[in-house]
This record gives structure tokens, sequence and C-alpha cells, in this order.
């Protein structure tokens, strides 16, 4: 098996996570180096990898690194991007690209233009359960795709630090639910009107965010479809799926630690969902990378784009748009030209 050798920036949430399941399910991958200004050094040790070290520059000008996992916050994302592709590196990008247009066009044209590879990191596309919608979907097994229904709530506000680089609800959560919506629908969302609120904690007025929203979606093909977000259910990680459609419907529940069901004279007791995205999604983190590994070595293109990531970023852009003047939003895919 040929090794990848790689480079990781940025070691918060997502970068540890990636290195974790890197170091125990991913062998084709070889860490060479974890750059992060601030280098969690305790969980540096831990790791048993030898080179973790606040600059990410060095990465870049890195010969034996032939691609990047780029984890640090989105402001940084454009950037960084931009520099892999001119040192010929393939990139994984976590989501978003950018939360602005104009920069996530430059940052594709600039992979375009090196040759290279880039992923982006809309990991819910090889969750098993979303991956099997999809197939029945396109097996026609519910006949033509009517009606999409997503339930997306996070068990915990992020810690406020990340707020203030998130880029807001819609850039930061939801638009995991516009990507997963355009995926399964097969068509691009045409007009969205988001209504949303502060409903879970008055931090997110400081920030000009929201907490909560129900977003409605017309999609290019005629579909319909409705998001429900919440950034606090306390019950742990709800996140399901339904497509309706001409010839039945086909639906994805949560996932839970067991299936045991405990009866008695007081009710009817089961698991919670699985807590969070780390615990929830970690085999589709295993997959997108191991998409990832293939593209670098078959040349095949990734199956999560560029574009992906664009077309997530206009959605999520009009439906704050959308609810800041409280009115639906025709999407305009013409400044989206690459
Ligand atoms: N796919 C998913 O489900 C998922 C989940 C969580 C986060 N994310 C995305 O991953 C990215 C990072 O999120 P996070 O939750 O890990 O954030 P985080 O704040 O926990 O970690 C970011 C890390 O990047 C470091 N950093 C800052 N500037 C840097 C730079 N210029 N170069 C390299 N590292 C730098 C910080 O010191 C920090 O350790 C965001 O874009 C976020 O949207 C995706």
């Amino acid at each position: 098996m040929r090794k990848v050798t790689i480079g990781i920036l940025g070691a918060g949430r997502i970068g540890k996570l990636h290195t974790s399941h890197i170091i125990k399910h991913l062998p084709q991958f070889q860490i060479k180096t974890i750059a992060d200004p601030s280098l969690d050094e305790a969980w540096f040790q831990k790791t048993g990898l030898s080179h973790g070290i606040n600059n990410p520059d060095v990465v870049f000008n890195d010969n034996d690194i032939e691609a990047v996992l780029i984890c640090s916050p989105a402001p940084f994302h454009v950037e960084q991007i931009i520099e892999a592709a001119h040192t010929g590196k393939h990139i994984f990008c976590e989501k978003p690209i950018s939360l602005e247009i104009g920069p996530t066009i430059e940052a594709i044209k600039a992979v375009k233009r090196a040759k290279v590879k880039m992923q982006v990191g809309f990991n819910r596309r090889f969750d098993p359960n979303f991956s099997k919608i999809k197939k029945l979907i396109d097996d026609k097994a519910i006949g033509k795709p009517h009606l999409l229904r997503i339930t997306s709530r996070d068990p915990k506000i992020p810690p406020i630090d990340f707020l203030k680089l998130s880029g807001g609800m819609f850039g930061d959560m939801t638009i995991h639910d516009f990507d997963m919506a355009r995926f399964l629908m097969q068509s691009d969302i045409d007009e969205i009107y988001a209504s949303a609120n502060v409903l879970i904690n008055p931090v997110f007025n400081e920030y000009d965010d929201i907490d909560t929203a129900i977003i409605n979606l017309k999609f290019k093909n005629g579909c319909l479809g409705v998001i429900d977000n919440s950034r606090q259910a306390v019950y742990g990680y709800d996140q399901r799926i339904e497509v309706f459609g001409s010839k039945g419907a086909v639906q994805a529940e949560n996932n839970k630690p067991t299936n045991t069901i405990v009866s008695t004279e007081n009710g009817v007791l089961s698991d919670k969902p699985l807590y969070y995205f780390l615990e929830r999604y970690e085999s589709s983190f295993v997959a997108e990378l191991n998409e990832f590994y293939e593209c670098i070595v078959s040349g095949k293109e990734p199956c999560v784009s560029g574009r992906d990531g664009l077309y997530s970023t206009l959605v999520s852009i009009a439906a704050e748009q959308s609810r800041r003047e409280n009115r639906p939003i025709k999407l305009n895919y013409d400044a989206c030209q690459i």
C-alpha cells in the first residue's frame, strides 16, 4: 500500500479528531507534521507523533508532504488552500471553504490551476444511514422525491471562542444540512426562506447570531424541503432525515449507544442519541478521509468538490439574508462561475 505523507493544519476539535482517526484506522496516511499556533502540547505528546509545531508555513515548505488537512478556523481556509495549491499539495479542507463567495472562487481557481485534488469536509455524505437514503433514492425505491425533512440539532452550544469566528449558525452548522439537501434531492436550491431566533442563550445576540431556525427550501427540480435547527437539544445530538416521494418514504432515525428498551409501569425508556458529532459521525469521518486517499492515489476527482463547498456557502448567505429581511430569497448562481 502506498503511503501518503500529510500535514495537519489546526489541531482543535476537528484536527484532533482526524488525527486520532488516522492513527487508529487509516494506516495509508503518514502524519509528518501537525501545525497549530496554539498547539495543545499535552495532547500532542499522547499522539506518539514527533513533529508538532506552531508555524503552518513549515508544512507548505516541506516537499515530503504530499497533502494537507486544513482544520484551522474558517477565516484561514482560503489562504491555506491557495498556499497548499501553490506548493503542489492535495487538499482536504474542513467546511466551509469560506463564508464569502469571492474568496471561495479564488481558492477553487487556485486548486484548478495547480491541478491538485481538493475535497471539502461534508462528512455526512459518508454516513451509512444517509448514504443508504441516497442509494434508495437513486434506485427509485420511493419513486420521484417530493419532500425532504432534515432535523439537525446540536446537544450543546459551541465554545464562545469558536462562536466568535464561526460566521454564524447558517455558515457553520446548517451548511452541512444545505449540502445534504442538495446531495439527496439531486438538485440545487432555487429559493430559501429562513425564520430564526435566539431562544437558548442571549450570548448569541452578542455575536449577532441565532440559535434556533426553521428553513424552507424550494429546489430547482420542484421538490420542497424543510430544515429545523437548534444549537441545544437537551437529549443529545438529534440528526434525522426523511425523504418522501411518489412511491413511498425513507427515513433515518438517530443512532443510539444500544437499542435496548426498558418498559415498566412508569413508562418506556431507551438510550439517548449518541452525544455529538465525534460519536455520531465517527464512521463518516473515517470514510471521507479514505475517499480523499483514493482520489490522491487513483487520480479520480473527489465526490465532494469545491463547487459543493461554493454552493453551500451561497445558500448559507441567502439564508442569512432571508432571516434578516424576513422574506424568501431566490438563489443567484450567476456569481458562482468557476
Ligand atoms: N465536519 C464537521 O463535522 C466539523 C466539526 C467541527 C468543526 N468543523 C470545522 O473545522 C474547522 C475548525 O473547527 P474546530 O471546531 O476544530 O475549531 P477549534 O477552535 O476547536 O480549533 C481550531 C484550531 O486551529 C488553530 N489555528 C488557529 N489559526 C490557525 C492557523 N492559521 N493555522 C493552523 N491552525 C490554526 C487554533 O489554535 C485551534 O487549535 C472549522 O472550519 C469548523 O467549521 C467541522
